[in-house]
């Protein structure tokens, strides 16, 4: 039903998240905040938390493992990989070519995306991309896999209290017979004029690391959380309404909705902008926070194993961030054979 060539599938899903659990109460012990703050504010509960020495590249390894494992593929049959992410292990090389040897992957391509929150729909549109251009290319592997403990400001309890580590993988392939949910279209955009709203000013070539941008704490994550919540309900109603006129369906016809995790208030304003029951939002914010590029992947991942989503539904999912950024797909889901 693909209206663009042949039709590309998600053959599997997988996903990951930290042992460690922090807890809105364990915040409020070293920022000045309250259970109660967080959870009217923004639904979270609480978040995972990468251990001593765990890094992007080891959450993502673990994601695309179980996807791997649903969609019955081995590591000599993944002929590319992506890796959706604002937190890769190093500027460069590519977190994507760090996961590809610890996967033990053969000489394929091996790429990074950053789209921020984003990240995850950016990767497929390229993923699908690379599918459809080539038949050499059978399977893809696309990861959103975040460490945004590394980047968050332990002394800001405006932004702190909002993120969580964790990584969420799809197989994509272009082998019908294998089942999976095809993937019907998607829809990209950004707008660059409010790049400075979600920013890390420091580490880069315009402040690149010093003593003083250490000190002026320029390598954390900054955010104008007032002024996104509003775009990013505008772009994520946009984002579902322009998907599901490309694929020709009607919202009515959804059945079940992924959004960017980020903040339940938003979730609960783009529902109410779509008038679609909070019923078929699956959300895991509460137990993750905001865990960026890996947020859609991960909470499609718990969707599908939990039976949430059943054989021939469509699956309508949706992010913004960092940008600012925003994507929209819609998949109609069929169990892998
Ligand atoms: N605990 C207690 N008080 C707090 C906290 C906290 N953790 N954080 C902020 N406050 C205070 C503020 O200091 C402010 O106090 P003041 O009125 O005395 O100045 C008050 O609470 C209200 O602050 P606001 O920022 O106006 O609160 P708001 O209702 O807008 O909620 C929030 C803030 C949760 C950040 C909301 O704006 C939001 O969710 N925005 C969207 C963020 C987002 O989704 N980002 C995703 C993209 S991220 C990416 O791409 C990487």
């Amino acid at each position: 039903m693909s209206n663009h060539g042949p039709s590309i599938y998600v053959r599997g899903t997988g996903s990951y998240a930290p042992e460690k659990i922090l807890t809105n109460d364990d915040m409020s012990k070293f920022v000045e905040t309250t259970d109660e703050w967080i959870v009217t504010r923004t639904g979270i509960r609480q978040r995972r938390i990468a251990a001593e020495g765990e890094v992007t590249s080891d959450m993502a390894v673990e994601a695309a493992r179980k996807a791997m494992e649903m969609a019955k593929i081995g590591p000599d049959e993944v002929d590319a990989l992506i890796i959706a992410t604002l937190t890769p292990d190093m500027l460069f090389p590519s977190t994507a070519c760090i996961v590809q040897h610890k996967l033990g992957l053969g000489p394929i391509p091996a790429f990074d995306v950053d789209a921020a929150c984003s990240g995850f729909i950016y990767g497929l549109e390229t993923a699908r991309g690379i599918l459809m251009a080539n038949p050499k290319y059978k399977n893809v592997v696309l990861v959103g896999a975040e460490k945004l403990s590394s980047i968050i400001d332990w002394e800001d309890r405006a932004t702190c209290v909002l993120f969580g580590d964790g990584a969420g993988a799809v197989v994509l392939s272009r082998d019908e017979t294998a089942g999976g949910g095809e993937l019907l279209g998607v829809q990209l955009g950004a707008n660059g004029k409010n790049a400075p709203l979600i920013h890390m000013p420091g580490g880069g070539s315009q402040i690149p690391s010093t003593v003083d941008s250490v000190q002026a704490r320029q390598h954390f994550l900054k955010m104008n959380g007032r002024e996104v919540f509003k775009l990013a309900v505008r772009a994520m109603v946009k984002g579902a309404n322009d998907i599901l006129e490309e694929c020709d369906v009607n919202l009515e016809d959804v059945g079940c909705v992924i959004p960017h995790q980020a903040n339940i208030r938003i979730i609960e304003s783009v529902a109410s902008h779509l008038k679609l029951s909070l019923d078929l939002f699956p959300n895991n914010v509460q137990n993750y926070g905001n865990t960026s590029a890996a947020s859609v992947p991960l909470a499609l991942d718990e969707a599908i194993r939990s039976n949430r989503i059943a054989d021939g539904e469509y699956v309508l999912m949706i992010a913004f961030g960092a940008g600012l950024t925003w994507g929209s797909t819609l998949m109609k889901w069929n169990s892998p054979k």
